[in-house]
């Protein structure tokens, strides 16, 4: 938790916790899915005797393309200040790719040195799955995906660009602080998720064998600390086989930025889609930021039939992190309920109700958590 948010928390005392929140509803969809989380975020912290103050910022490609600007200072300055930021979609049919990507979604990443992508992977009750014989028992695990070095620093250039003899570097990074206060984190989520107290590293130490041997040789001394916890590891290629084949092998995986990007895409498939997968890109001593790791989705924009349980569950992981554990696993609770009992699939138009509705049903499933 933002250490300001907590002194000022405990100042305004239990009763009255308030929350700054900064959303960015953003691109395509990300709006529609936005508007269903702050539905069920309000509702739960009622019951909580918790205030969540919304303070909306229209960055995105809307913004882009009329004014030419991605993320203007003042906005940053004002985000660096909120409790937390809740972030719909970026991404825009009309803006070439990578202008927002980077110019929003990794600026803010890399600026609030959010070093940490969390990235739960876990099937709920009635959802489908492509893994056959496999189900809720079974996947049942979270990525922690370094977010601020490897291949996303941007190092990298050009060399007689446009010609025959054209050369392209693109330089992973990968410092021992980077690695460790990532590694570290790993080590003390598998702890307090206390679940197979599992610690799994996945790299490339067999091709990568300078950035990779560095996370190797961290990663064993770290562990040294963490007697209480197993330590496993495996290569970037067979973790997609085991993802697939043996879910259940898994508690925590840690891996570095670009391999955390790739096997999460896997891993949102196997808990039944981009539908349901939410993520926290997390400064555990600053300012975090949650988002469905789905994307914009820009054809299905304003017909109300997105799915937004993602966007709903990387709420309730922005209420856990501020320390609102309670209202946190009502959520999870309500969303588990709705996924039982209700809904058809997870995938747009094939709900059997609309974006509004699941959100009202998360609504209405709250009043049966404890
Ligand atoms: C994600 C996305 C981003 C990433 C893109 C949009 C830059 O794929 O959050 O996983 O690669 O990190
Ligand atoms: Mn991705």
């Amino acid at each position: 938790m933002n250490p300001s948010a907590t002194k000022q928390a405990a100042a305004r005392g239990a009763a009255t916790r308030t929350y700054r929140i900064a959303v960015i509803p953003g691109d395509g969809t990300g709006p529609e899915v936005i508007r269903e989380g702050c539905k069920v975020l309000d509702a739960v912290v009622q019951r909580q005797g918790v205030r969540l103050e919304w303070r909306r910022y229209d960055v995105g490609g809307e913004r882009y393309l009329k004014t030419g600007e991605t993320l203007p200072e003042s906005v940053l300055k004002e985000l660096r200040e909120a409790d937390a930021i809740y972030l719909g979609a970026i991404g825009h049919p009309q803006v070439k790719p990578g202008i927002l990507e980077q110019g929003i979604l990794l600026r803010l990443r890399f600026e609030l040195d959010q070093y940490i992508n969390l990235r739960p992977v876990k099937l709920y009750p009635g959802v489908w799955t492509p893994v056959k014989d496999k189900g809720p028992e079974e996947i049942d695990f979270v990525v922690v995906r370094e977010n601020t070095e490897g291949l996303y620093a941007g190092v990298g250039g050009f060399l007689r660009k446009g010609t025959a003899e054209e050369v392209a570097l693109q330089t992973s990074v990968n410092t021992r602080r980077g690695i460790e206060r990532c590694i570290r984190f790993a080590f003390e989520y598998t702890r307090k998720r206390n679940k197979a107290k599992k610690l799994t590293l996945c790299g490339k130490t067999n091709v990568l064998t300078y950035a990779h041997d560095l996370w190797q040789r961290v990663f064993t001394e770290v562990a040294a600390e963490y007697a209480d916890i197993k330590t496993d590891y495996t290569h970037v290629d067979a973790c997609c086989m085991w993802m697939v084949k043996n879910p259940e092998w898994f508690d925590v995986i840690v891996t570095d930025n670009m391999f955390g990007d790739i096997i999460t895409d896997l891993g949102a498939m196997i808990q039944g889609g981009m539908g349901i997968a939410a993520g926290g890109n997390l400064n555990p001593n600053g300012v975090s930021m949650f988002e469905p790791i789905g994307g914009s989705a820009p054809k299905y924009t304003g017909q109300n039939v997105i799915n937004p349980l993602a966007a709903i569950c990387a709420g309730g992981m922005m209420l856990e992190q501020l320390g609102e554990a309670k209202a946190a696993q009502a959520i999870e609770g309500a969303v588990m309920q709705v996924t039982a009992t209700k809904l058809k699939s997870l995938a747009a138009g094939q709900m059997g109700y609309s974006t509004s509705e699941v959100g009202d049903l998360v609504v209405q499933a709250l009043g049966d958590q404890k």
